[in-house]
Parts: C-alpha cells; sequence; structure tokens
C-alpha cells in the first residue's frame, strides 16, 4: 500500500515535471487537462455560487442582460478539472439566481482560435445586436482579437454564435509593436460621440502594463491608437481590463461619457493575481485615462477584493440600471486535490457596484435577487458583547447562510495607537491573528467553526487611534479553517473608510460550505475566502459571535439567514 502510494507520487512528480509548460503565462499540465476524477468529490461545492456541475472554470465572459435574460459566459475545460482546452460555456438565468446550462457559445473552429477561444466582453450595437470579442489563439500561438455575433436575434437565449469571416480583427505585427504573447481579453467598447467604437487590451512593455487602445467605425476594421488610453510602471501585465462610467446615484450605460462623470479604470494583474483599480477621468480629446490625484496605480491601491477574487468584469444592466460585477474565486487546494475533486472554481456571487459618495472609491454588494433564497431568519436583540466572549448564533444552517451584524457603543478610548509603518493591511492582519488580544478588537464573526473550535474561519476588525483620526482594519483569517495542512491559508485584510465615531461598522457574510464572502462597512471592503473544512461541514458547522479585545462593543443589530439551495447548471 505504502509503496504503491509512493509509486503513484513518483509518477506524479514526473508527470508534473514533464507536463509542465507555460503559454502565456498560463502554466499548462498537459496529463491533467483531460483528466476525469474517476470519484468526483462534493464535500466542498456550493449551494448558491456560481458552478459548473464539473471541470475547470475561470475567468466570466461577457456578462450581460438581454431580452429579459441573464447571460454568464465563462472560460471552461470541457475535458478535465485543470486550466485547458478552453472553450465559452455558456448559462443563462431569468432570476439571477437560479443558472441553465447551454451549449457553448465559442469553441475553437477557426485558424484565428484554434488553439483556444480566452476571455472577451459583449457590447451592445445599436439596434440592440450584442456582439462579442473575445481573444484566440492562432496557429503561431500569437494572441489575436476575433469577433462573433448572434445567429438568430430573435432568440433571447442567444444559444448560437457566428464569427465573423474577418477575424482576426486585431493582430500584433511587428509594425505595431505589440508582444504577441501579451495582447488579450478586449473590453466592453464604447461609443465616443464622433461615432467612433473603442475598446482597449490589455498588454506590456517590459514591465510596464498597458491598455492598448483600438477604435472603429464599423466594429469589423479597427485601427490601433498611437497611445494607450493608460500605461504604469512595473505593474506588469494587465490581464482583463475593465474601463466604464460610474456614479453615487447607480449605474450608467457603458456609453456615458461627457463632462464631470468619472470613470474607473480595472485591471488584473497577472504577476500578483489582483484586481486593482483606480478612479479617474477620461480625457475625450486625448482618448486617455487619467486616474485621480491620490488613486493610486498598482496593487497597492484600491481593490474590489482584499481576497480571491480575479479576472472580474462588470455590465451594465439596463432592466435595473445598476452596473453589476461578477469575479472568479480559485481554489485553495493544490492542483493534485482539485483535479482529484473533479472540479475546479467558483464565481463570486454577483455584486451591484457603484461610486462612493466620497468618489474616492466603489462600493459593491451583493445583487438584491440573491436575498430571496434566504430562508428560517434568526435576529439577535442588541447587547453588548464584552471584551473576551463568545456568542453562537444557532437555529440557522451556518454552512449556508447569509449574515449581518452591526457594531455600535464601541468603547473607542481602548483603541490601541496606530504606527505610521502599518500600510499593509494583509501584514498587520497576519501579525495580528484572531488570537492576539487587543485594546479595540478582534470583534466579528467565527463562521465555519466546528464545535470544538478546532476550525473555524474569524472574519473581524479592530480599530486603532491614528494620527486624526479612527483606523479600522478587516481581516478574514484562514490559519484555522481546516486541519488538511495542504490548503493555501493566507490571512487577508483591508482598511475599511468608516468613521466609527458616528457610524455604525457593519459586517456582511455570505456563507457557502467552501467560501466565505464578506463586505466590511456596507461593502466599503470586501475580502472572499475559499476554505475547506474536515469537521465543520454541513451540520457540524457553527457560527458565533465574538469579541476577543478589551473594550466592549455593542451588537446593534444581528441577524441571520439559512440560505436556500439555488438551482445551478
Ligand atoms: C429564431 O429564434 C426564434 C425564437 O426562439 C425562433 O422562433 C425562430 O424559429 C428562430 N429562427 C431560426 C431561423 O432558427
Ligand atoms: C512578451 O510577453 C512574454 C509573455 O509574458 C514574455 O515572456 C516576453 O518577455 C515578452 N517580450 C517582450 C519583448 O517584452
Ligand atoms: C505603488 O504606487 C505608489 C504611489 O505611486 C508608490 O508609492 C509605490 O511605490 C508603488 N508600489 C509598487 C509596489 O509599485
Ligand atoms: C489560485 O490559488 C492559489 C492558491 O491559493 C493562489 O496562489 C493563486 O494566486 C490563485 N490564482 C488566482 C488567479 O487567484
Amino acid at each position: 500500500m505504502a509503496r504503491s502510494c509512493c509509486v503513484f507520487l513518483i509518477c506524479l512528480f514526473f508527470s508534473l515535471m514533464l507536463g509542465h509548460g507555460v503559454e502565456a503565462s498560463h502554466v499548462i499540465y498537459r496529463t491533467f487537462q483531460n483528466l476525469q476524477a474517476t470519484n468526483p468529490d462534493n464535500t466542498y461545492r456550493t449551494s448558491y455560487h456560481f458552478q459548473p456541475p464539473k471541470n475547470w472554470m475561470n475567468d466570466p465572459n461577457g456578462p450581460m442582460m438581454y431580452k429579459g435574460i441573464y447571460h454568464l459566459f465563462y472560460q471552461y475545460n470541457p475535458y478535465g478539472a485543470d486550466w485547458g482546452n478552453i472553450v465559452w460555456a455558456h448559462s443563462t438565468s431569468v432570476d439571477f439566481v437560479n443558472w441553465t446550462p447551454r451549449a457553448p457559445a465559442i469553441f475553437p473552429d477557426q485558424p484565428g482560435d484554434i488553439n483556444g477561444c480566452w476571455s472577451g466582453s459583449t457590447t451592445i450595437l445599436p439596434g440592440y445586436k450584442p456582439a462579442i470579442l473575445y481573444t484566440g489563439i492562432d496557429p503561431q500561438k500569437s494572441q489575436v482579437q476575433n469577433l462573433a455575433v448572434p445567429k438568430n436575434l430573435s432568440d433571447p437565449l442567444l444559444i448560437e454564435w457566428v464569427k465573423s469571416p474577418y477575424n482576426p480583427l486585431m493582430a500584433p505585427t511587428n509594425l505595431n509593436q505589440i508582444n504577441a504573447s501579451s495582447f488579450r481579453d478586449p473590453t466592453t467598447s464604447w461609443l465616443g460621440p464622433d461615432k467612433t467604437w473603442r475598446v482597449i487590451i490589455g498588454s506590456k512593455r517590459h514591465r510596464r502594463g498597458l491598455a492598448i487602445l483600438y477604435r472603429s467605425k464599423d466594429f469589423v476594421h479597427w485601427v490601433k491608437a498611437k497611445h494607450p488610453l493608460h500605461s504604469a510602471k512595473d505593474t506588469g501585465m494587465w490581464e482583463c481590463p475593465d474601463f466604464f462610467p460610474v456614479s453615487s446615484q447607480g449605474g450608467l450605460d457603458t456609453n456615458t461619457v461627457g463632462l464631470g462623470i468619472k470613470h474607473v479604470l480595472k485591471l488584473s494583474l497577472d504577476d500578483t493575481k489582483h484586481d486593482y483599480y483606480t478612479v479617474g477621468m477620461y480625457n475625450l480629446d486625448k482618448d486617455r485615462y487619467v486616474p485621480d490625484k491620490g488613486s493610486v496605480d498598482n496593487d497597492t491601491g484600491l481593490r474590489y477584493d482584499y481576497g480571491k477574487f480575479y479576472a472580474s468584469k462588470t455590465f451594465y444592466d439596463s432592466a435595473k440600471k445598476r452596473r453589476i460585477l461578477w469575479g472568479w474565486i480559485n481554489e485553495s487546494l493544490p492542483q493534485p486535490e482539485y483535479v482529484k475533486q473533479g472540479w475546479s472554481g467558483i464565481q463570486a456571487i454577483p455584486r451591484s457596484i457603484w461610486l462612493d459618495k466620497s468618489e474616492k472609491q466603489l462600493v459593491q454588494w451583493p445583487i438584491m435577487e440573491i436575498e430571496k433564497l434566504r430562508g428560517n431568519r434568526v435576529d439577535m436583540p442588541s447587547s453588548v458583547l464584552k471584551g473576551g466572549s463568545m456568542l453562537e448564533i444557532s437555529s440557522v444552517t451556518a454552512a449556508q447562510a447569509d449574515v449581518e451584524i452591526s457594531f455600535g457603543e464601541i468603547e473607542l478610548e481602548k483603541a490601541e495607537l496606530m504606527d505610521p509603518s502599518w500600510t499593509n493591511p494583509q501584514l498587520l492582519c497576519s501579525r495580528k491573528a484572531t488570537s492576539v488580544k487587543g485594546g479595540l478588537g478582534p470583534f466579528g464573526l467565527k463562521v465555519l467553526a466546528s464545535k470544538d473550535l478546532k476550525e473555524y474561519t474569524a472574519v473581524f476588525f479592530r480599530i486603532f487611534k491614528g494620527h486624526n483620526k479612527y483606523v479600522v482594519l478587516m481581516c478574514s483569517d484562514q490559519s484555522r479553517s481546516s486541519l488538511n495542512h495542504n490548503t493555501d491559508k493566507t490571512t487577508y485584510g483591508a482598511f475599511v473608510e468608516v468613521d466609527p465615531t458616528n457610524e455604525q461598522l457593519s459586517l456582511r457574510s455570505l456563507i457557502d460550505h467552501s467560501i466565505v464572502e464578506s463586505f466590511g462597512g456596507g461593502g466599503k471592503a470586501c475580502i472572499t475566502a475559499r476554505v475547506y473544512p474536515t469537521l465543520a461541514i454541513g451540520n457540524w458547522a457553527h457560527l458565533y459571535a465574538f469579541n476577543y479585545g478589551s473594550g466592549s462593543v455593542r451588537i446593534s443589530k444581528l441577524s441571520a439567514w439559512s440560505m436556500k439551495k439555488a438551482l445551478i447548471n
């Protein structure tokens, strides 16, 4: 037994070594990409997050609303639970909660995409005609941009897509000096007042990230602009750029440009796997985007999510006049474990996003439709949570729940002094784990906890006294989340722009078996974690509120719901 196991490990080792290749930042393990799990494991599958029935999923692609139906396409491997053989899989929803699988919309079948159909976006053209621009990998392994349009516009499900005979529409040439291995992920296009379409494509030159700009009058013939829309030094390859107008009143159509309208440019950094964004102005005359002063233009700046959340994409939902964000959350298991599990990857709950009143950052909140899944509700009366205490929130299905908690009457005089060198919130959270007693905090939730607390994931706040204001830190501590030693248990952290002297401090966590998505300060900071409890599974999971600081806080509001299962694919 031990011997055959050892032989297996050696084989695994060699197949990893031999199968290993790198194609434009996508690591390829040929032995794994066509491997179907003989015994799929559903322990960690989710109940209301978007997942295909099996196999590998990564980036969300081309989300849109068309004729009352929500569409989500996604990067998918039909043959195994590891990355490879990538097609655009497709699902539709009438209620944004339950999803029906459809046939893959785009798969390799022409020279412009014969080696893969990678990420891209949809644009709704005049006459209510959706169009997809996506990256194809051509016979030379160059990254090129292609167009596909629906075969039948009367079919609201948009099952069949037809590729343009002009593909590829944008290709790297020596003349335009684009790196053919770093040229991908076209955005939703926008139409300028000059009736010209614009699109940006992620790229890099040496270490400088680039948003290469193209223009077109007819959406078929595209000409590269002299200058990128934007670039930033030392950020590396920009994947999945997203560029859109924002307001604090709600969502704006992607074509909205003009006086006083702020824009957001989001970039997915291949080097760090972080999605960061800046808020700024789109200068239409120069066709350039300029981040606002103080908006940090690298991943030490603002992020959609300070945990796991990558390759995200937004769309404008014209039916409800809101902008919605989708993002991919990968496994925190080592590759052989997720391949054995038979599936890999989840999409985060779609989030409404809008510009904060300060106009300095975005605010995010789970789409309201998800509240339809709320079942049994538990409310706790307002009570003081003394330092060193813990409170069980019972009568909800703790492995499949939605929890909202607010803290007030915080004993602010107990706050410790903020050290000015503490600029990295993730580092601060990992130094001050859940067990480290502070003046104010940690206080928050222990989720997916075993009764004996051998396992739990803690999502909590700490408050420090800064130079002229209080600083609120939000942490998601996975260090005790699983007895499986192979999982990635990185602790995540973020600063939350909330003033605890005159605001309640709120936390909402969506718990779904192996995922914990947390929204601090009403959605001003979000942290998503993947966890794999071995004890706190299903009915064995518990949920607690706790305060391990010395100062007391009042739980001013606490509601928790058991979540129903959605019908997903
Ligand atoms: C287009 O879709 C509509 C609605 O589903 C259907 O009734 C019609 O037959 C389709 N047309 C063709 C040519 O397939
Ligand atoms: C082009 O991109 C590839 C993939 O990241 C990289 O290995 C290569 O160094 C880049 N070439 C140049 C000239 O920057
Ligand atoms: C990020 O940008 C800030 C502000 O421009 C700069 O101070 C910092 O050094 C940059 N960090 C990295 C890692 O490039
Ligand atoms: C996927 O998960 C691994 C392990 O947690 C992590 O190191 C990596 O950055 C993740 N990739 C993305 C795209 O999130």
